[in-house]
């Protein structure tokens, strides 16, 4: 065996290591003290990698975030199946109880993340080798999934565009990212007395700012005093945007549901519904959403009516959905190029690095992260930029190897020189997962 071979060997089984670590008996957690709950879409991220060596705790995975599932399809970001008091704002601060249909059984957050299920289970369907097994499993959950789109094509799109609303930054994924501070700008947050746990697990300099979290609390304190009543967000949420990763996820999902209806035949009332709002999606994406100027995808703030002219990692999701043209798509592969893939630099930062707010340390204001890498790797592959797409593998790869299994990492090369360690927490399940897929991809 090569040194090689024997290297990612070794690697690989670092990783299943830490994801059985952080298993707990029927979810998984991000990483021990900083994210003692389930999280939705670490949990989709999580199954893909459990689905390579341990299939039936990736349906467990699933099944469980599902459990949680409220009665009007939608599916929290947070789901707390215990009392730990490690996390802030946790289990009692958001009072979901207050929405007529949240689940009875679990006590979540009232806000959702990226909705990856539905791409999820079809990965799950082409890794597992038993596909009949498989099969049968995502024949019992494909409606739930199916009922979560459906939510957000009711309630999260106003202005039936087929691009639905986030209401909260931490419904985004890239909680800290700088496209929300011109939206903070124009927020008058009160001051909270509040005690912080995440910095007692992580430098503050890795973490978002006091006043940060004002924000944060005052979006949710609004959605609390209208019981989480979809409308009334619309009406009265400071935060109200357009965003292209979580639609980008949303569009693959669509994909991916319709691909697995079609396998498990009867349901062409659902895939004629699928299609229509792929259709639309995709249209209104591609008009909306692509800024000329830029050469990018961006952000849009619906709550201010304007376009936010950033680009982050999140502009180039697109990709992995296969929304640009192949034209488009090489636009955009440009931009990367020119913007984010300079020899000096790990693919991919978070956030713009020729812009002047770019933080290579700071959270989701510059870092590299595994889970969007992994999609990049994937939509590069989508369209054949297969040279630049292995980029983003060896970085990957060579981050964690370098420096093991961290929520994100610092993007200058120069950096590792004098330093061998990522941010955030330390053995970080969706890096662990996201490696052993990419490991045994190729
Ligand atoms: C952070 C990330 C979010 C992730 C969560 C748990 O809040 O910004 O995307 O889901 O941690 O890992």
């Amino acid at each position: 065996m090569s040194l090689i071979e024997n290297t990612y060997k070794d690697l690989s089984k670092r990783a299943i290591k830490v994801l059985k670590k952080n298993w707990q008996g029927s979810f998984s957690i991000p990483c021990k003290g900083l994210y003692p709950f389930q999280w939705n879409w670490d949990s989709g991220f999580i199954a893909i990698g459990f689905a390579h060596f341990d299939m039936d705790k990736a349906k467990k995975e699933i099944s469980t975030l599902l459990d949680a599932q409220w009665g009007n399809g939608f599916i929290p970001h947070i789901v707390f199946h215990n009392e730990s008091d490690t996390y802030f704002p946790g289990p009692d601060y958001h009072q979901t109880y207050l929405h007529p249909k949240a689940s009875k059984k679990y006590k979540s957050t009232g806000m959702t993340q990226p909705p990856v299920t539905g791409f999820v289970l079809q990965e799950l369907y082409k890794i597992g080798k038993d596909k009949e097994d498989i099969l049968l499993f995502i024949e019992k959950v494909i409606d739930n999934v199916y009922e979560n789109h459906n939510y957000f094509y009711e309630n999260r799109d106003p202005y039936n565009e087929g691009l639905v609303y986030i209401y909260h930054n931490w419904e985004s994924g890239t909680d800290n990212s700088p496209m929300w501070d011109g939206i903070f700008k124009t927020m008058d947050s009160p001051e909270y007395n509040f005690e912080r746990r995440d910095t007692a697990h992580v430098d503050a300099a890795q973490r978002p700012s006091k006043r940060e979290y004002d924000h944060y609390l005052y979006i949710l304190e609004i959605a609390k005093e209208h019981n989480y009543d979809d409308k009334k967000i619309a009406e009265l949420s400071p935060f109200l945007v357009q965003d292209p990763l979580f639609n980008s996820i949303l569009i693959k999902s669509n994909q991916s549901l319709i691909e697995l209806y079609d396998l498990i035949g009867n349901n062409q009332e659902k895939i004629n519904q699928l299609k229509k709002w792929q259709e639309k999606s995709i249209r209104s994406f591609n008009k909306k959403l692509f800024d000329k100027e830029l050469e990018a995808y961006i952000h849009y703030d619906l709550r201010n009516n304007k376009p936010i002219n950033y680009i982050s990692s999140s502009s180039f999701s697109p990709l992995f959905a296969n929304i640009p043209s192949p034209e488009r798509a090489q636009i955009l592969v440009n931009t990367l190029n020119k913007k984010f893939g300079g020899k000096d630099k790990y693919l991919c930062a978070s956030f713009d690095p020729t812009n002047n707010l770019f933080n290579p340390k700071k959270y989701w204001r510059g870092p590299v992260w595994i889970n969007i890498n992994w999609m990049l790797y994937y939509g590069l592959k989508n369209y054949g930029f297969n040279q630049l797409a292995l980029r983003v593998k060896k970085d990957s790869i060579e981050l964690v190897e370098k420096v093991g299994f961290y929520e994100y990492f610092d993007p200058r090369k120069e950096f590792y020189k004098e330093n061998s360690k990522g941010y955030g927490g330390n053995n970080f399940s969706w890096t662990a997962a996201l490696v052993i897929n990419l490991l045994n991809e190729n």
